[in-house]
């Protein structure tokens, strides 16, 4: 992966994509599948995800003031899902999985190595609401592979997962028109 322009991070996740978000407080870590995120601004790039209070994600996005999106493609389906069926709390998610990480370059935390996309995000704002907490961020890091071409994704190349709900997903494909 390479490192890519902020003012294009918003669309690492501009279509929606299922992401990981990664995140660190002194020794403990987490990989949590999120589907519910979203662009909030492309300048300054920010972005927003909701998290239930219950996830370990949560406690580590409080204290820690970071995370991380990653963005994986169809292939990597059921080990997301199994990352989504257990805690970070209990269970070591990397060793679990299989999957590989490595140390984000700008907040402490790590990322997937077989992310096709990674945002690095820096807290701003939290709004709460019900058992879920609104984390809002600014992206302060973007890399992507070469999928990522002239500030967007290739859409005949990448074949991200989307979440329908419950136990079903979907992949993409480009339109021609
Ligand atoms: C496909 C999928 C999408 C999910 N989306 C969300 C979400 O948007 N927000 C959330 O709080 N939990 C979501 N979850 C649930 C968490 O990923 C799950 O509770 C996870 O085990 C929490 O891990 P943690 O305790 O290590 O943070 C999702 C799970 C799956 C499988």
């Amino acid at each position: 992966m390479k490192k890519i322009d902020l003012k294009y991070a918003y669309r690492l996740i501009n279509h929606g994509p299922l992401v990981v978000v990664s995140a660190r407080y002194n020794n403990s870590e987490t990989f949590t599948p999120i589907s519910w995120n979203m662009p909030v601004e492309h300048e300054p790039p920010l972005v927003a995800i909701t998290v239930s209070k219950e996830n370990f994600v949560d406690q580590l996005i409080h204290r820690s003031k970071s995370f991380c999106l990653n963005i994986l493609e169809a292939e990597h389906v059921r080990r997301i899902i199994r990352m989504g069926e257990v805690s970070g709390k209990d269970v070591d998610k990397i060793a679990m999985t299989g999957m590989s990480k490595a140390e984000c370059k700008k907040i402490n935390a790590p990322y997937l190595l077989q992310s096709i996309g990674v945002a690095e995000c820096e807290l701003i704002k939290t709004v709460t609401i019900e058992e879920v907490d609104i984390f809002i961020a600014r992206v302060v890091y973007a890399r992507a592979n070469d999928k990522f071409k002239n500030g967007l994704w290739d859409g005949s190349r990448i074949r991200t997962v989307h979440h329908l709900g419950k136990y079903k997903f979907v992949t993409t494909k480009e339109l021609k028109y």
